[in-house]
């Protein structure tokens, strides 16, 4: 089974999408954070990732892989553990440029549904119910207002040690959404079929329980979205 999770940064969707693979003993693919993964290395190996011939050689040499370290999802790129350095700012402002690319997007489709193949799997991103896992047997779109998700982003960025006013991750956030969404190449979209869930004034607990109620309806075929 595959529940895809979808919805703009800082919604709610990895948390919720965290507890809801534990709860259910699913594996949890975090395809954000393969983005990440990717702008970190373009970022570090300083790659000009619109030159097409420095693309491909990108591209041949980037390996990711996911293992589960202590529970916990850990990426790997050629070898070296990255899950700590992807979270900064400097990631998130530059990652939504570099997810735009279609080469880019195309390999990391394919990888997304390897990496889910033969699992029972909560895959979270904001094409996965349309695109990478269209026939996905259930579908969750969460948004929040911006306001919340600034508030939210901020407590994340503490706990690892960033300061950053709550105006600037305002502006982040909106101006994340509309390159997510107006891009060309499968934007954000919430699919016909998702259940869309407005976390804003909803605590955690209330989120997964949401979600979990609505798989059981889906499980017994009472739930025709
Ligand atoms: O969920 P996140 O903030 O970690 O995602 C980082 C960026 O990756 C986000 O700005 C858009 C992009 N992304 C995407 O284009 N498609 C996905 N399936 C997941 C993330």
């Amino acid at each position: 089974m595959i529940i895809a999770i979808d919805g703009p940064a800082a919604a709610g969707k990895s948390t919720s999408a965290k507890l809801l693979a534990e709860r259910l003993n699913f594996l949890y693919l975090d395809t954000g954070a393969m983005y990440r993964c990717i702008a970190l290395s373009v970022i570090e190996h300083k790659i000009d990732i619109y030159d097409e011939s420095s693309q491909k050689d990108f591209i041949s040499s980037f390996n990711l892989e996911l293992k589960t370290v202590d529970g916990a999802p850990d990426f790997l790129v050629n070898g070296n553990s990255v899950t700590k350095k992807i979270r900064t700012t400097a990631i998130s402002k530059k990652v939504s440029e570099i997810s735009a690319i279609p080469a880019i997007r195309e390999y990391m489709v394919s990888l997304q549904r390897s990496f889910a193949k033969n699992n029972n799997c909560v895959v979270e991103g904001r094409d996965i119910g349309t695109v990478v896992f269209p026939e996905a047997e259930i579908k969750f779109f969460i948004i929040a207002s911006v306001e919340v998700r600034a508030k939210r982003r901020k407590l994340e960025l503490q706990n690892i040690g960033e300061t950053i006013s709550l105006k600037e991750l305002r502006r982040d956030i909106k101006a994340r959404d509309k390159h997510d969404s107006e891009r060309s190449h499968s934007p954000l979209k919430k699919a016909i079929n998702a259940i869309q869930i407005d976390t804003t004034e909803m605590n955690i607990d209330e989120q997964v329980n949401y979600m979990i109620k609505n798989v059981n309806l889906k499980k017994i075929g009472k739930n025709n979205k």
